[in-house]
């Protein structure tokens, strides 16, 4: 519970079950280096090497897209593309052959190039996703609870998540803000950003906006929530609470009041 644990991030995923094209593999890469093959066994050429640039990239669901498969080998090197995209036009230089793959639609591919440079075949792997906008950004209403503001910013059907950034903003200050590289699902997913802060008095004239936005090399797409202004809207918690503080208030001004009433009376009676 937000009110309990104080900053607390929940994040909740839940991986869409629609699709549109094949997924090609299902490994796991997020190395932001150079992707380069492994090392060679001791007695081969430990110094050949084979890159792919970009090693990850996202684009709009049927664009084409360059990939640049490099190489040190000195010998006329052998080079191949494993892919099931459609290609398009291939161009070489000493050391690198440029591929271009078309109508790129597939969520997440996996493309791979061999070079086989004096008998000795390395590989190196791009990845390729086609990127779908959040369908919808909605911030729920705050809650207010033990001093803090609740905020739970529902983000849906976004692709791909590993290159989201979730931002809160009150007013033109930003409270939070979570990029969520760490989600390498290969399915368009719904995210649940819930974030807890404290706001004073004066804060309350400003409303929050939820923004969500896809950062893809150069392109940004994204949206963003209403904005919700900060009420007093009280928690069932502080309600119980308020209640309970004049319950109690009461009954002592009832004690107190029955108290001088019972003392007038004597008075009274006396006199
Ligand atoms: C994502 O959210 C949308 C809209 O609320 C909903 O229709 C869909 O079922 C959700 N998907 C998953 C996997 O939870
Ligand atoms: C491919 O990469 C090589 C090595 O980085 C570079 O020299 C070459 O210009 C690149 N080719 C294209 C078409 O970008
Ligand atoms: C180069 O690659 C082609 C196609 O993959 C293959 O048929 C050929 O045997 C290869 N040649 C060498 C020298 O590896």
């Amino acid at each position: 519970m937000g009110s309990v644990f104080p900053l607390s991030l929940l994040l909740l995923l839940a991986a869409s079950y629609w699709r549109s094209g094949t997924v090609l593999g299902r490994r796991v890469r997020r190395a932001q280096g150079p992707r380069e093959s492994p090392p060679a066994p001791s007695g081969t050429s430990a110094s050949f090497w084979v890159r792919i640039n970009p090693q990850s990239v996202a684009v709009r669901p049927g664009a084409s897209v360059w990939l640049n498969c490099s190489n040190n080998c000195l010998l006329p090197p052998n080079s191949s593309l494993h892919t099931q995209l459609r290609r398009g036009k291939t161009f070489s230089g000493p050391g690198w052959v440029s591929y271009q793959l078309l109508d790129v639609r597939a969520w997440s591919s996996d493309v791979r190039c061999f070079v086989t440079c004096a008998e000795e075949t390395r590989g190196a792997t791009a990845r390729i996703t086609t990127y779908k906008a959040p369908h919808s950004v909605i911030l729920e209403p705050p809650v207010l609870e033990g001093g803090m503001y609740t905020l739970r910013c529902h983000v849906t059907r976004v692709f791909p998540v590993g290159f989201l950034v979730v931002t809160l903003r009150h007013g033109s200050r930003v409270i939070y803000s979570e990029s969520l590289e760490r989600f390498t699902g290969l399915d368009p997913a719904n995210v649940t950003l819930t974030h807890a802060f404290h706001a004073g008095f004066r804060d309350l004239g400003q409303p929050v906006t939820c923004l969500a936005r896809l950062n893809l090399d150069g392109l940004v797409v994204g949206s963003s929530s209403a904005p919700i202004m900060l009420t007093l809207a009280w928690s069932p918690a502080s309600k119980a609470l308020v209640f309970t503080s004049i319950a109690v208030l009461v009954i002592i001004l009832v004690a107190v009041g029955t108290a001088y009433l019972r003392r007038c009376l004597a008075m009274r009676s006396l006199a």
